[in-house]
């Protein structure tokens, strides 16, 4: 079988005395969309900013595309393909949305081929970004001022650009947070769209979300990873509904 796109392995971490993170070992496949639920302070950011490199693990190894990784800062991450979203909005309110999309097609080209990227036109950008945004929720408004968009459009434009760039894998902590129901039903929708062949690990409180959108989902329980499996499975895993639901099945 095909390596996993990301392997973590047997990662641990503290804070102090305190064991945030107990040997954790989870992988995430090619395409998949992997969600990674747990209580309040189970450890979910921990093990996302692990994977992303903005913390480094007190043990353990991070692969990824079978390369080892543990040490390699966030920015090379992201060359090689694993991308973290970001709850701040990137979006340069001035511009409009194929702009600024456009703008960051060209900025990953630019990661990828530095000495080509001075001289590829802006158009070809553009033409890619019109071609995304037909196939998503901002059909027909791409020169809308980004903004003028409401704060949970410019998060769903947050969620495009960052897929737009194609990484291999895509980390989102909450991404849906403080969306209203039918914005966050929209977000989802948004990434399946237009998720193509990435990955996408999402940590979310969301239940309902992370249930009818994950092909797999982790339960991760005061440091220790209490099961990783399809939605069907988990919602009949009795430690997974005691660790999270908080009720006995
Ligand atoms: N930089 C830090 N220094 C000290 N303790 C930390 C630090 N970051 C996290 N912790 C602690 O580690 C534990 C796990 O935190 P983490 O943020 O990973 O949990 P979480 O699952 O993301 O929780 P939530 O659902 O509330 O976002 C918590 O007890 C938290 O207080
Ligand atoms: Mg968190």
């Amino acid at each position: 079988m095909k390596d996993p796109l990301l392997r973590l392995q047997a990662v641990s971490q503290h804070f102090g005395g305190l064991r945030v993170l107990d040997e954790v070992s989870l992988s995430v496949r090619h395409g998949e969309t992997l969600g990674l639920i747990g209580p309040n302070g189970a450890g979910k950011t921990s093990l996302l900013n692990i994977a992303s490199g903005f913390i480094r693990p007190r043990a353990g190894r991070v692969l990824f595309k079978a390369r080892d990784i543990t040490r390699l800062a966030p920015a090379k991450r992201a060359r090689l393909g694993l991308a973290r979203g970001f709850q701040s909005s990137r979006i340069f309110p001035v511009h409009t949305i194929r702009h600024n999309l456009a703008l960051a097609l060209r900025a990953g080209d630019a990661r990828a081929h530095a000495w080509l990227a001075g001289r590829r036109p802006m158009q070809s950008s553009l033409e890619q970004a019109d071609e995304i945004i037909g196939r998503s929720l901002f059909q027909g408004r791409g020169d809308t001022v980004a903004g003028t968009l409401s704060y949970g459009e410019q998060r769903l434009l947050d969620l495009l650009i960052s897929l737009a760039q194609r990484p291999g894998l895509l980390l989102l902590d909450e991404p849906t947070a403080g969306l209203s129901k039918q914005e966050a039903a929209d977000a989802m929708t948004l990434l399946r769209a237009a998720q193509g062949g990435s990955a996408i690990m999402l940590v979310s409180h969301d239940l309902d979300l992370v249930f009818d959108h994950c092909d797999r989902i982790a339960v991760l329980n005061l440091g220790t990873l209490t099961a990783v499996d399809t939605p069907e499975a988990i919602r009949r895993h009795e430690g997974a509904q005691q660790a999270y639901l908080g009720r006995q099945p």
